[in-house]
């Protein structure tokens, strides 16, 4: 996690006086069940230890005054009784949206100073746009504020004032996630469960791998796949692809391509059922079987939903061919990170073989980091944050 006490000396400097507290929100990776969240199926994410943290003080007036410690220079002020999509652009739209979105929700929103920063790589898949809106969600919302509803209330920023059409996914799992757990989100009902997810337990380790190529979900393919998905639905004459569970029942799509897309969101439907439930049934060593279909979605991710790029494919063949027991990109595609699923013996020679893999291909080197099941996101005690504790403060 990044140091609070950074965040409180960037409030100090840029604001002057103390903040009133410092909160955190996770970003995420996905086990499996990508691209589903939209179509009301099954998503199995976790919350990193990695996240956004804001530090914060009310204002009586009617303004949120926000700064990044990743845009040095950079404040920006909005009249909170003015916001309007489209009106705030940039990093500040996400905070500003999150701003708009509770008030729409009928929440009072005070006015605040906002410094932020974060351990979250931007572009790499893993969310730090849905940490920065639940970071927000929790500064200005009622600290007993239901949390599903917050996750809706920021996903609401994101699509509707932001302007990027993303599903649930990221959102609840920052504010649902628990260390030593995977959600189970069911869509459709917004029902959640945690899944306990310990690899360490069995001698297993995750490894997760930035390849460096950065995404943009507003460039238009995340939006194309959607209407795709929606267009193959109505075709089928179901509410959505969540209601198909039979590949058989693809055949009636004429389409070859949206044939495709649609049996990558059934497949992975029953992938994400398929991995918690190994992951609750308790016996014997789940994760060879986990691993297979960790590397059998990314297959459908890269031939049917045609979102993988080629740094994440060469991740993935390396790392396969260097004895991972799975891997396969996350996220919204077109660039980020890939997860892969290693013995703990074979942590150290996966990541020799992807980074030289890139090496060859004279590529940006990969970056490794840590994908550790952890808490959602929380406020931090201000004097535990001053010393740097932070890590479990929560309130
Ligand atoms: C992005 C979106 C999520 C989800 C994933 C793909 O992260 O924000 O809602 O659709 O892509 O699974």
């Amino acid at each position: 996690m990044t140091g609070p006490a950074a965040v409180l000396e960037l409030f100090r400097s840029r604001f002057g006086g103390t903040a009133d507290g410092v909160w955190f929100a996770p970003g995420r990776a996905n086990l499996m069940g990508e691209h589903t969240d939209y179509n009301e199926g099954f998503v199995l994410p976790f919350a990193l230890g990695q996240g956004i943290v804001a530090a914060a003080a009310r204002r009586s007036d009617r303004r949120l005054v926000l700064c990044s410690a990743q845009e040095p220079g950079s404040l920006v002020e909005v009249a909170l009784d003015a916001l309007a999509p489209g009106q705030v652009t940039g990093w500040a739209a996400y905070p500003a949206g999150v701003a708009w979105a509770l008030a729409c929700a009928g929440y009072q929103v005070p006015g605040a100073c906002v410094a932020i920063d974060s351990d979250v790589p931007a572009g790499a898949g893993l969310s730090s746009s849905a940490a920065l809106e639940c970071a927000t969600a929790l500064v200005l919302a009622d600290p007993a504020a239901d949390r599903r509803e917050l996750a809706a209330i920021a996903r609401r920023a994101e699509n509707d004032f932001v302007g990027v059409p993303s599903g649930i996914m990221d959102q609840s799992a920052s504010l649902l996630g628990r260390r030593g757990h995977a959600l189970l989100l069911d869509c459709r009902s917004l029902e959640a469960s945690q899944v306990p997810f310990d690899p360490a337990a069995s001698g297993a380790r995750l490894l997760l791998i930035n390849t460096r190529a950065s995404h943009e979900l507003t460039a238009g393919e995340y939006g194309r796949r959607r209407a795709e998905c929606e267009q193959a639905a109505r075709l089928l004459g179901v509410p959505s692809l969540r209601y198909l569970t039979d590949v058989g029942d693809l055949r009636r799509l004429t389409d070859p391509v949206l044939r495709r897309r649609a049996r990558h969101v059934v497949t992975d439907n029953q992938r994400a059922l398929e991995v918690a439930g190994l992951l609750t049934s308790g016996s014997g060593d789940p994760y060879p079987a986990i691993g297979r279909l960790l590397t059998q979605a990314h297959r459908s991710l890269r031939d049917d939903f045609e979102i993988s790029w080629v740094e994440a494919d060469a991740t993935v063949d390396a790392a396969l061919a260097a004895g991972a027991l799975g891997a396969r990109m996350i996220g919204g595609g077109f660039g980020g990170s890939v997860l892969a699923l290693v013995r703990q013996d074979a942590a150290e020679p996966v990541r020799a073989a992807v980074a030289g893999a890139f090496a060859r291909r004279s590529w940006t080197a990969p970056e490794f980091l840590e994908a550790a099941p952890s808490d959602s996101a929380r406020r931090l005690g201000l004097l535990m944050s001053r010393r740097e504790g932070g890590s479990s403060a929560g309130t």
